[in-house]
């Protein structure tokens, strides 16, 4: 037969099969089935690799590609925890707590805080569906179950009682200390980018498009609460008196609960136990941030209520994060992306918090003065969220004699170019576009997992091109001589061969992650995407002036005057010349409609709406089909109103046309 029909034969028999088993939950075949499928589908494709396309199953190792994730809303919200970080904020906690109940003492129950992600479990009553669902934003998540039902400890489905119709449960998606750093360890061999920590390598992997990846990431749960509707979809309340009750039927229903749950009589208890487990929380083998304390009775609960972002009835108690004493041996200055200069402080390798740390961030000049840093200081350093960790503080009874204070290059230590500090500015920044680090960071920051995301273009890679001549910018990328490639250091033809098909299924990434891995200051993911969303292409954003873009929400005028000058900028603007001719997409996808759900209604926008501008209202209506129109006619559908909306409110009415708010609008959007 011929291979390249067979070739898309299977690609869409494989999607057909992904589609059944992750978003409609009912597989055709078997998942040996599948593998035959997927491993035809691949052999195919390397005996004639023409035919390979970066859409191509094979290309996201095998199942599970998701489109985009669809979204959810939570029912109740995902709230957060409030924080406490001292015994007085706990015992005021307590106070606020009995005061509320009119009570002289409140059963409490403390579970650890796993440093993970909030998940939503929802299961409807046939019991077999299964939906998973990230916190987002506590109000609408996104459906992430593909990526959920490779979780092993995930139930696929649970026992339900008679008058139970859908039951959500909700925890946190965690990675494993050890198994954080296996993973970091196997990027480390590839030249990957390393995660920060385990909450955010666990975040990375239950986010990620491709299923299969994810399954790989050793991902575990713990659940700590469970919600139960009837067929009307309201709550069933009565289930359970106390939530330890509830964590026990989690249990008992094969959910996994944390083995340190404890239920105390009062707040005295529940100090002791804050205090015993800062002892024990290191010989756990995930991380913890803290113990979160929670009512017990589920009546004091409801009376107590919420804020629009707390429950009055739960509070965190924070571990301060553990600091170690060291000596820094050197400052040294890295050269960043865009230029910037970073002082690093380089220091006696010493343990902390579960690792052997010998760099800290020293931040910029400012920060060194302001601590009076010097070579040779004994330092008391604290680690964060990030993999670098901070100094906290000099010791400076253990200054030895002569150390002199730190004095940043006024030259690049790269290129050997003047640096320049501008006014109102902390950092000293090198401006030499041919300075070797800067460009190096450039292409590694433009190949990185948030950016373009080309899996074997690490750092020596990079350097050897640079060295060799074949890459001076991110454009290059996409023009290399593979089999110049081949003959690199720890290349040779497969990886060589896989870096051509990385390059080539980068290539159709979107305007999104182009525009993150461009290096426009202070345009990070976010930026990108409200960028992406409000342009069709980066064309269109290129031509947008300043004044035009800080109008956008979210865009501030510090991001709206760094876009306008990078695109001002005609290397830029070649620099997306190349992209384009070298075939790289640099339309959005997310200006494309979103859905259809406003097809052939026209509206009309006034007034001052909450949190989006008109124009971005406009733009929401038109990207679900939507037509919008600058008077009210007959011909209009919708008057979508804000406060004060003036003359077209009293035009609405006279021609009977319907008035919808902002909350109405995005109810019809399905939000
Ligand atoms: S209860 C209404 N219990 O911390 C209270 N959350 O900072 C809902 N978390 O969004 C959460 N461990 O993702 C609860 N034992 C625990 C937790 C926990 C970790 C996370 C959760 C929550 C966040 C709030």
């Amino acid at each position: 037969m011929d291979p390249r029909k067979r070739i898309e034969e299977l690609k869409s028999a494989i999607a057909r099969h992904e589609k059944a088993y992750y978003l409609e939950d009912r597989p055709e075949i078997t998942d040996v089935e599948f593998d035959a499928l997927l491993r035809e589908l691949g052999g195919l494709e390397e005996k004639y690799p023409r035919f390979l396309t970066a859409d191509s199953p094979s290309q996201k190792v095998g199942g599970g590609v998701s489109e985009k994730f669809s979204t959810y809303k939570h029912n109740p919200p995902m709230l957060s925890i409030d924080n406490s970080y001292n015994e007085e904020d706990l015992l005021k906690f307590d106070e606020r707590v009995k005061k509320g109940l009119g009570k002289t003492e409140v059963e409490y129950v403390t579970e650890p805080k796993i440093d993970g992600l909030g998940i939503n479990l929802v299961y409807s009553s046939s019991g077999r569906r299964l939906k998973g669902v990230t916190r987002g934003d506590g109000e609408t998540g996104e459906d992430i179950t593909g990526n959920v039902l490779v979780i092993k400890s995930v139930p696929k489905s649970m026992t339900f009682e008679k008058s139970w119709n859908q039951v959500e449960i909700r925890g946190e998606i965690f990675m494993q200390r050890s198994d954080f750093e296996a993973l970091n360890e196997e990027r480390r061999k590839n030249e990957e980018q390393e995660f920060a920590n385990p909450r955010n390598a666990a975040a990375g992997s239950v986010r990620l498009l491709d299923s299969n990846v994810t399954k790989e990431r050793k991902l575990q749960l713990f659940c700590y609460s469970m919600y139960i509707f009837d067929e009307k979809g309201a709550s069933i309340e009565n289930v359970f008196k106390t939530h330890f009750e509830m964590l026990q039927k989690l249990r008992e229903l094969g959910f996994p609960v944390s083995e340190r749950v404890k239920k105390h009589k009062n707040v005295d208890e529940v100090l002791k136990e804050i205090w015993a487990f800062e002892k024990d929380r290191h010989k756990l083998p995930y991380d913890t941030d803290g113990m979160v304390v929670k009512v017990n009775g589920f009546a004091d609960q409801r009376e107590l209520g919420a804020t629009s972002k707390f429950p009055r009835w739960a509070m965190a108690y924070k571990y301060a994060p553990e600091q170690a004493e060291t000596v820094i041996e050197d400052i040294v200055v890295q050269v960043g992306r865009v230029g910037t200069l970073t002082p690093v402080a380089k220091l006696k390798p010493v343990f902390l918090s579960g690792s052997t740390i010998s760099r800290a961030t020293l931040h910029n000049e400012d920060e060194i003065k302001k601590k009076d840093i010097r070579v040779g200081d004994s330092v008391l350093i604290e680690k964060g969220g990030e993999i670098i960790p901070k100094v906290v503080s000099v010791i400076i009874s253990k200054r030895p004699r002569g150390a002199k204070p730190f004095s940043m290059p006024t030259n690049c230590p790269s290129c050997g170019q003047p640096a320049t500090r501008a006014e109102g500015e902390a950092a000293w920044r090198c401006v030499n576009r041919a300075c070797p680090d800067q460009r190096l960071e450039a292409i590694l920051h433009f190949v990185s997992r948030d950016a373009m995301d080309i899996e074997g273009l690490g750092p020596s890679t990079v350097v050897q091109m640079l060295e060799k001549g074949f890459l001076n910018d991110c454009a290059d990328v996409f023009r290399l001589d593979y089999a110049k490639v081949a003959e690199l250091e720890k290349m040779g033809e497969k990886s060589a061969d896989n870096l051509r098909i990385a390059v080539e299924t980068a290539k159709g990434r979107g305007m999104q992650r182009l525009l993150a891995g461009l290096g426009i200051r202070h345009v990070g993911e976010r930026a990108a995407l409200v960028l992406s969303r409000r342009y069709a292409s980066v064309d269109d954003l290129m031509n947008a002036d300043e004044e035009e873009l800080s109008s956008i929400f979210e865009i501030g005028p510090k991001i709206a005057q760094s876009v306008a000058e990078f695109f001002k900028d005609a290397e830029n603007r070649k620099l997306i010349a190349r992209l384009k001719e070298l075939g790289v997409n640099v339309k959005s996808d997310a200006s494309k409609p979103d859905s259809q759900a406003l097809q052939g209604k026209t509206f009309v926008v006034t007034g001052t709406l909450e949190g989006v501008s008109r124009n971005e209202a406009k733009e929401l209506i038109t990207r679900a089909g939507g037509k919008t129109a600058g008077s009210v006619s007959k011909k209009t559908d919708y008057l979508l109103a804000g406060s004060e909306p003036g003359g077209k409110l009293d035009d609405a009415r006279k021609l009977g046309v319907k008035i919808i708010g902002l909350p109405q609008l995005r109810e019809m959007l399905g939000e």
